[in-house]
């Protein structure tokens, strides 16, 4: 039985097959209509989501499987002091496949070890965000064609984006990829990153501070929200969350080609003149959640593909 804890426990192999069985669904997603009849997805959702639980949702749903779970810690028994390690031994009588948010880091991994089924990280803490890595890819490898040799600039809040920490950690393994992380000191990309990321790969990479200074050089452009539910001090919040604005004039500054991705929500960053742009794919993000999420189901289920008429088997 194999989990989707962190972006690295899937080989590189793993990894693209799961991206092109996304594609290959997302031109012909009815085909995929009764793959999971039968099955059950939990979503534990300890902390807030629009996108991840919805898609997960949507993913067991297009797939002919049905859906079960919470969407706050307080609509569980957690409120009675439940461990996660209890939860999902329980959940995992009730479904074929776990997907769990929790705001403490190592949650997720912390349920895979007692669940007798799959368990997906949909997000813990400031840590991993592994499924919107996916989606991250597979939107860079349609607007690219590839996902080696690029310079993607990460702007925003580096410090506590989960989602940057995954996909820095996911592109260090194709060839000839650099970095420019943009951010004010205080939410600069964590130290361990640096030291057991990118050094060990020897991946180039720079801090900046200036957006426009940079948007020039770069292949794709990342831009993230400032965390407010990760401050202790509502006081630092307020001075850096507007700190970097993307507007339609700054977008000039960049080539034609580049695509602008965010993993949404967004509240000040982008803003809404930019959404008008063929750069953006923040939105193109989103529907390829769908897909990237029913091939993942697919993949740790082991379904069969009714385009091969094979199980998907991970490696
Ligand atoms: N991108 C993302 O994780 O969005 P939600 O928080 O709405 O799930």
């Amino acid at each position: 039985m194999r989990h989707l804890i962190d972006p690295m426990d899937f080989t590189d192999k793993e990894t693209l097959m799961v991206l092109d069985l996304a594609d290959r669904i997302a031109a012909n997603p009815s085909q995929y209509s009764h793959v999971a009849e039968g099955k059950k997805l939990a979503t534990l959702f300890y902390e807030p989501s629009t996108r991840t639980r919805l898609s997960f949702e949507s993913a067991m749903l297009s797939l002919g499987g049905t859906t079960l779970g919470f969407s706050g810690a307080d609509q569980s028994s957690a409120t009675k002091g439940e461990t996660v390690a209890d939860t999902a031994r329980v959940v995992s009588c009730y479904a074929d496949i776990i997907a769990m948010r929790h705001p403490k880091e190592g949650a997720p991994l912390r349920a895979s070890m007692f669940s007798r089924v799959p368990v997906i990280n949909a997000g813990d803490g400031g840590h991993n965000h592994p499924t919107q890595t996916l989606i991250d890819l597979m939107t860079i490898r349609q607007r690219k064609n590839r996902l080696d040799h690029l310079t993607i600039g990460f702007c925003g809040d580096l410090k506590f984006g989960r989602t940057v920490h995954s996909l820095v950690n996911s592109l260090v393994r194709y060839p000839d990829n650099q970095f420019y992380f943009i951010s004010p000191e205080e939410l600069r990309i964590p130290d361990y990153l640096i030291e057991d990321t990118l050094k060990p790969t020897a991946t180039p990479y720079q801090e900046v501070t200036s957006l426009e200074d940079t948007l020039p050089k770069l292949d794709v452009l990342y831009m993230t929200r400032v965390q407010k539910e990760r401050f202790f001090n509502e006081e630092d919040y307020i001075r850096l969350k507007g700190i970097y604005t993307l507007t339609a004039d700054k977008l000039q500054l960049a080539s034609n080609n580049m695509p602008v991705l965010h993993p949404l929500p967004r509240v000040d960053e982008i803003s809404i003149d930019v959404d008008m742009d063929k750069r953006a794919a923040y939105f193109d993000q989103v529907q390829n959640g769908v897909y990237v999420r029913m091939a993942l189901i697919m993949a740790l289920l082991g379904l069969t593909d009714p385009q091969t008429g094979k199980e998907v088997a991970l490696c």
